[in-house]
């Protein structure tokens, strides 16, 4: 079994983006420039957004935290995002999710410049990955594929489960990987009103688990061999913590690690391959790369 090691491939990528963003500023080129929108305390959001601003700092990138109290109006928050549309500094920004309930989110998404949407999350984005054009592809799934093949795992007609049908992980990555020019697989998307989840789940080659429960996966769900990729980050309580909770993803790992050929640790594996694929996005904003 091969622990996939989510910290150490984020940070030789960040190394990699470091590398060219110095040569584009020796070079009289402007450094990349993310702008995040933070609405309101939600723990695991302050904690996702420290770590894309340190990340942006290891890139070299310049970065933006806009933080607004949860009791902001949707046309307040519609106007800033109008604001970073035309600021011709930023290249690209995130809404970091969840939003309060009495804003929509779908709203906010689609007033984003497609072209600044390095979430990869407004509709002409999502449209664009669906017929393989080149776009900004969602963080958490391209960092999943990233870490397959930076791992030299075979995707290629393989048979791959995915749990959850998110429009965040779930749907894109079940569009990746049955993708020929990304996963090129044969694609399963199970969820709670699946038939024979287990049964499914059984025969997978690969099984990308994002439905936000801690070990549902269990030992009798995986065949012998198998690719197991925990997308799972939820917060459960531990009191022998400081904090006073600890992360669980969705795989019962002591358990379902010994059959595996790979699997994702939980916290290191696909956490830190988001914050860094935001950064790959960042970097091909600032370059223009997929729209002038
Ligand atoms: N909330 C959880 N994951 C994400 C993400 O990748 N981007 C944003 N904007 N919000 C999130």
């Amino acid at each position: 079994m091969t622990l996939i090691d989510g910290k150490a491939t984020a940070a030789t990528i960040k190394a990699q983006i470091a590398e060219e963003v110095k040569e584009m500023v020796a070079k009289g080129g402007k450094q990349p420039h993310l702008a995040a929108i933070l609405v309101g305390h939600d723990g695991g959001s302050e904690t996702y957004v420290k770590n894309k601003v340190i990340a942006c700092e290891q890139c070299g990138f310049k970065s933006t935290l806009i933080r607004y109290e949860d009791d902001i109006t949707e046309e307040a928050l519609l106007a800033c995002v109008d604001k970073l549309n035309h600021d011709e500094d930023v290249d690209g920004f995130i809404v970091q999710l969840p939003l309060p309930k009495h804003i929509d989110e779908q709203k906010i998404i689609m007033a984003i410049d497609y072209k600044k949407d390095v979430d990869g999350f407004h509709p002409i984005n999502v449209g664009r990955m669906a017929i393989g054009l080149p776009c900004f592809i969602s963080a958490t799934p391209l960092g999943i594929l990233t870490l397959l093949q930076h791992y030299g795992i075979q995707t290629s007609g393989k048979k791959c489960v995915v749990l959850g049908r998110s429009n965040i992980v779930g749907k894109p990555m079940a569009q990746l990987m049955m993708q020929k020019q990304y996963g090129d697989a044969t694609v399963a998307v199970c969820h709670s009103h699946s038939a024979d989840l287990k049964k499914e789940c059984r025969e997978a080659d690969i099984i990308i688990a994002a439905i936000g429960c801690p070990n549902f996966v269990t030992a009798d769900m995986v065949k012998n061999g198998a690719v197991i990729i925990d997308v799972g980050t939820t917060r459960v309580s531990d009191a022998t913590r400081k904090s006073g909770f600890r992360l669980s993803g969705d795989v019962d790992f002591e358990k379902v690690a010994p059959k595996c050929s790979y699997i994702t640790p939980v916290p290191g594996g696909v956490g830190p391959m988001t914050i860094c694929s935001l950064m790959k996005n960042t970097l091909a904003a600032g370059k223009k790369e997929y729209y002038q």
